[in-house]
């Protein structure tokens, strides 16, 4: 186990009704928020009414930005920038998934910076001081809520682009499964690939001796995994809403990672996708991972073949655990076919013409993934393994 250091500094709130408890937290920071949100399914659904209200019976101001969209843009971040610094804005709540998260952590960045906030994203600055963040979830899925990240496209070049900071981390998110009832259920399956590829992007490691956190991560993946079909059938099963709900923040907050190096390489390859095509985040996880087991399973046939065993129930061979690791990707497939997610770029409707300049982008920055280093080359042939 490597060494490590554990802090995670959001306070969660978990559970029916509690979104009413968004005003009251909130003017702990402030009197001005800058309320942040999404392309209106909080306004048709009856959320954003009830935002209002505990937000105005706190005492608080509100300064309102919507029309977030999924693969959140730069453009709408320099906006809320301008306004946060006009407005002189103490708080940013975002409600809705990770999209809004991400934009509010970005404008929350670029407040007190005086060069472009894409500084950020490229590497060229660190951020000093941000404006805290708070969040209602809508979706689980990105585990925004809890983590240190953000990610943002930019529309020139359609570079889509993460940076971490602790400073980023929300001070609280509230989280009530029954707000997640009107996700239809392709959003709430993307959501699903997207939580078990957090898990599986640390799973993966070439640290040994993590006896601990492998369970954790499968046990997490299992619940996931056992849930997901009750929703698709019971959108409004508020226990199986609930379990998805706490482990995508499980998932990303970093317990999971403790000790161990994770590998992201196909977080990396996906933000190509998403990035140029804008498909959603969870749609390109469900077509790069398997293609990126494939290539990789070889460096560590006994890891795979645990996950087949211990996260699928796929019967071990013992005279032949490649067999065994092969079946573990092979279920994995037919498991987001069966919730309804693409698993090769054909199904996502993504042209080929574009996969050399996709892995260029990918790796200019060097090699990604740390389970196995993966060059241009590399991500090259994942992407073709991926037609
Ligand atoms: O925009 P609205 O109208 O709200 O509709 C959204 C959106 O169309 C809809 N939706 C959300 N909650 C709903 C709902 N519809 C009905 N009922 C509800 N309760 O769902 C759509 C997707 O929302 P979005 O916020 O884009 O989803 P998600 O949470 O999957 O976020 C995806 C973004 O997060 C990034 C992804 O790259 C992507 O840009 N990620 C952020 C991470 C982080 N900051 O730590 C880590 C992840 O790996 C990921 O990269
Ligand atoms: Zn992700």
């Amino acid at each position: 186990m490597e060494n490590f250091t554990f802090k995670n500094a959001t306070k969660i709130i978990f559970g029916k009704d509690t979104e009413n408890q968004v005003g009251i937290e909130t003017a702990s920071y402030g009197g001005k928020v800058l309320l942040h949100y999404g392309g209106g399914s909080i306004k048709k659904y009856g959320l954003y009414g009830r935002i209002l209200k505990s937000l105005r019976d706190a005492g608080l101001k509100i300064i309102e930005l919507g029309g977030v969209q999924p693969n959140p843009r730069l453009s709408l971040v320099k906006k809320g920038i301008d306004i946060c610094r006009k407005e002189k804005v103490d708080f940013i709540l975002a409600v809705g998934g990770g999209s809004a998260i991400d934009s509010a952590k970005a404008v929350a960045s670029g407040v007190s910076y005086n060069g472009d906030v894409w500084d950020f994203y490229t590497g060229k600055a660190v951020v000093d001081k941000v404006i805290p963040v708070g969040v209602v979830l809508t979706i689980p899925a990105a585990g925004s809520e809890a983590s240190n990240g953000s990610v943002i496209t930019n529309e020139e070049g359609l570079y889509k682009r993460a940076f971490t900071s602790e400073k980023l981390r929300p001070r609280f998110a509230i989280l009530n499964p029954e707000i997640s009832y009107t996700l239809p259920s392709y959003q709430t399956a993307c959501g699903v690939s997207d939580i078990m590829a957090h898990i599986m992007e640390r799973y993966f490691t070439k640290v040994k001796n993590v006896d601990l956190t492998d369970r954790l991560c499968e046990a997490t993946l299992k619940t996931v995994i056992s849930n997901i079909p009750i929703i698709l059938k019971e959108p409004e099963n508020y226990e199986a809403r609930a379990e998805i709900m706490w482990a995508g923040t499980i998932a990303h907050n970093d317990i999971l990672g403790t000790g161990r190096i994770g590998d992201w390489g196909s977080h990396g390859m996906e933000h190509e996708l998403s990035g140029i095509y804008d498909i959603a985040h969870g749609a390109g996880l469900s077509i790069i991972f398997p293609a990126w087991m494939k290539y990789v399973y070889k460096q560590d046939v006994e890891k795979f073949a645990q996950f087949a065993v211990r996260v699928w129930n796929v019967e071990p061979d013992f005279k032949d655990i490649e067999k065994t690791a092969l079946e573990g990707i092979e279920t994995l497939k037919d498991f987001y076919e069966k919730i309804g997610l693409p698993i090769t770029l054909k199904e996502a409707n993504i042209p080929f013409d574009r996969l050399e300049e996709m892995a260029e982008k990918c790796t200019e920055g060097g090699p990604v993934g740390n389970f196995v280093r993966l060059d241009k080359s590399d991500v090259l042939e994942i992407l073709k393994l991926a037609r």
